[in-house]
């Protein structure tokens, strides 16, 4: 049977896109959502143009109360039973009960040469560092941010005059490579690390 895949988004979600289109054939996956915490996420109406069912929980109703957030995502991601669960550009911290509950079954993707650079801005910081090269990461997520086991990473060179917009550019084309990699591989049950 394969395995049902839902995907977080908050924003534009190119790579949800290529995640959703690297489903098929003998893919052991096929997705089955399509979350965002913004109902203005541009990448809802894609996958609703892809033919994969769609979800919003809006953050901000929620307020600080981060429980009651997770609660209904984990209510709504429940409604469609996941088997693996994968971040994709989306853009809230996710606290330890949260992960506790999906851990061994979510994947993130992360636009920086983990364990260098968690968090935010990671393309500015790289370039701030003298950095010859970056890149991106997809890992299993664990309660620590962007700290879980590395599935996979692609890496680009730093160019002569790169900004954090070309910068970002170029790792992205790579996200959009590395992560349906990764994801074939771990809906086969292999986590072993690649690297592209
Ligand atoms: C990607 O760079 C991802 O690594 C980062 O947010 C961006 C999302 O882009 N966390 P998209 O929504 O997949 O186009």
């Amino acid at each position: 049977m394969s395995k049902r895949t839902a995907i977080l988004i908050s924003g534009g979600g190119s790579n949800m896109v290529t995640l959703v289109q690297s489903m098929v054939g003998d893919h052991p996956a096929r997705p089955c959502l399509v979350l965002a915490n913004d109902p203005g996420a541009g990448g809802l109406d894609k996958a609703a143009a892809l033919g994969v069912p769609t979800a919003v929980v809006d953050h901000r109703p929620f307020g600080r109360d981060r429980a009651g957030f997770e609660g209904e995502l984990s209510r709504v991601l429940a409604a469609h039973a996941p088997d693996i669960i994968c971040l994709a550009g989306f853009m809230r911290v996710l606290t330890p009960d949260f992960v506790t509950r999906w851990q061994g079954r979510m994947l993130n993707i992360h636009p920086s040469l983990l364990p260098k650079y968690p968090g935010l801005h990671t393309h500015a910081r790289a370039l701030g560092a003298g950095d010859a090269e970056a890149g991106c990461s997809v890992h299993e997520v664990t309660a620590e941010l962007d700290g879980g086991p590395i599935l996979g990473q692609a890496r680009v060179p730093v160019l002569p005059g790169d900004t954090p917009d070309s910068l970002s550019a170029r790792v992205l084309m790579q996200e959009h490579r590395l992560y349906p990699m990764v994801l074939r591989r771990f809906a086969d049950g292999d986590r072993s690390r690649i690297d592209i």
